[in-house]
């Protein structure tokens, strides 16, 4: 359309919708697979609201044909998805057996993207750790192991799949694997050391060693990548964060130094090592000799290891200070202004309202702070009470769609008026699907899932952004 000319996103923009494996794939015994940490804690009476588990999801596993047909139809470019570990290596370790049938999957997968045109865009690892490895050494808590499986586990993939997939992403949100799985204990493994709040004043010390183990790992595999598969594959790797932009809840300074030291337990804990080489001052001085120190070698590894920033939000909170939630920073969260009102539009989970100038604001924050290439590789709205809708109403998904048009809007501003290197967007998620501890309560997909027949049918927010993209990419 001739008046978006100049409004139009870089031609070799990628834009698709992303989702993971546990959260689609089912067929969890099927072909080899080996439990993951999610399997059985699915299971566990309180862990998941509706008291569902991950065994069919959407029965992606066995679906992924008429999957790769919708996607096909929905003409994206890319489509971001993750590789189940306990399918390619089923007890997960080094010494362990590679299966051949879990290769072969993905393998098949991914030719089949890429003879419909679109790109394959493949996390390694969205939190579906090998049981046996959690069993077998404490998982994540393991340094020297789980760097060294899971840098092995990174090698087979680019061995299988490196010819055909540029894109990788070695980690997804490691900040909730650490704090949801080791701090909250709400997330696999439910490990709970959730007392920074308690009145004696104990304080986790887990998180931040799983935290710190996950950096490592990642720069481990991607100098794995580096060494032995980039100069032939010639790819793109790097890790993707979560991280929720934080605005001041209003002008007092306080409140200003609030929102920055959000930022430094959201964001900087991964991102300051990575991009800059160490963690932020403001963790080291409320966690002390709590937050593991690198060795030279260490941070040798970590500076510089992510091609790109791979950037996961969702929403933006008002920070104030004198919170005393130790994994928040010890700053408060609030959505209600000071004079009452909402930030945004309310999702269907407590922590999510839309306010795109969020995404605009973060966009611009990290791309000065951090100064490396940004892929979106995560964003999505879960539409209130949609679950209780009947089909006909819940495709009309007004909500999600408002939100769409406001960070699709932001999106563009942030690449053509303030200059943001944005290569990508992704939205959460191409179908709804198992959302962790809300089970399937909470619905994120621009399809909708009928889990009774695996119906998927196509939301306005679908047609939305299929539109949307189509009026502002140019093709290459
Ligand atoms: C982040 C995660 O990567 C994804 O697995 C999850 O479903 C969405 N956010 C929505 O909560």
């Amino acid at each position: 359309m001739a008046t978006h000319q100049s409004r139009k996103l870089p031609a070799d923009f990628l834009w698709g919708f992303a989702t993971a494996s546990f959260q689609i794939e089912g067929s969890a015994a099927v072909d080899g697979r080996g439990k993951s940490i999610w399997d059985d804690f699915s299971k566990t009476p309180g862990k998941t609201q509706d008291g569902r588990n991950g065994d069919v999801a959407t029965d992606s596993y066995r679906l992924w044909r008429q999957d790769l047909e919708l996607l096909s139809q929905y003409g994206i470019k890319a489509y971001r998805f993750s590789i189940s570990w306990s399918r390619i290596i089923p007890l997960g370790g080094r010494g362990d057996q590679v299966n051949s049938l879990g290769i072969k999957f993905y393998s098949d997968f991914i030719d089949g993207l890429l003879e419909r045109g679109i790109t394959p865009f493949v996390t390694l690892y969205h939190w579906d750790l090998p049981q046996a490895l959690h069993d077998r050494y404490g998982g994540w808590l393991n340094k020297d192991e789980i760097v060294k499986d899971y840098a092995h586990y990174a090698k087979v993939c680019f061995e299988a799949f490196g010819d055909r997939v540029k894109h990788w992403l070695t980690i997804n949100e490691p900040w909730c694997v650490a704090i949801l799985g080791y701090g909250r204990g709400v997330f696999a493994p439910g490990r709970s050391s959730d007392r920074a709040r308690s009145p004696e004043g104990d304080s986790a010390t887990e998180p931040w060693i799983v935290g710190h183990n996950l950096i490592i790992a990642h720069a481990h595999a991607v100098q794995v990548y580096r060494n032995h598969f980039k100069r032939k594959q010639g790819g793109q790797i790097g890790i993707t964060l979560n991280g929720d932009w934080q605005m001041p809840y209003d002008d007092n300074p306080e409140n200003i130094d609030a929102a920055q030291h959000a930022l430094d337990f959201a964001i900087g804990w991964y991102a300051d090592p990575i991009y800059l080489g160490h963690y932020p001052p403001y963790m080291r001085e409320v966690l002390g000799t709590r937050l593991p120190q690198f060795t030279p070698a260490e941070i040798a590894l970590v500076k510089g290891s992510s091609d790109f920033y791979g950037m996961n939000t969702y929403t933006t909170n008002l920070a104030r200070a004198g919170g005393d939630d130790e994994f928040q920073g010890n700053v408060d969260y609030t959505f209600t202004r000071p004079d009452g009102t909402q930030l945004g539009n309310q999702a269907h989970c407590a922590w999510l309202q839309d306010y795109p100038e969020g995404f605009r604001a973060l966009l611009n924050y990290l791309w000065k702070k951090y100064n490396t290439p940004i892929f979106v590789t995560e964003n999505g709205f879960a539409v209130k009470g949609e679950n209780d809708m009947p089909l006909e109403q819940a495709l009309v998904d007004t909500d999600r769609v408002n939100y769409f048009r406001g960070t699709t809007a932001a999106l563009l501003a942030a690449i053509n008026e303030d200059g943001v290197d944005v290569r990508s967007y992704f939205p959460w998620s191409f179908l709804d699907n198992f959302e962790w501890a809300d089970g399937y309560l909470t619905r994120f997909g621009v399809t909708y899932v009928d889990y009774e027949t695996q119906k998927r049918y196509p939301k306005a927010s679908a047609k939305f952004l299929i539109q949307w993209f189509k009026d502002h990419h140019e093709d290459p």
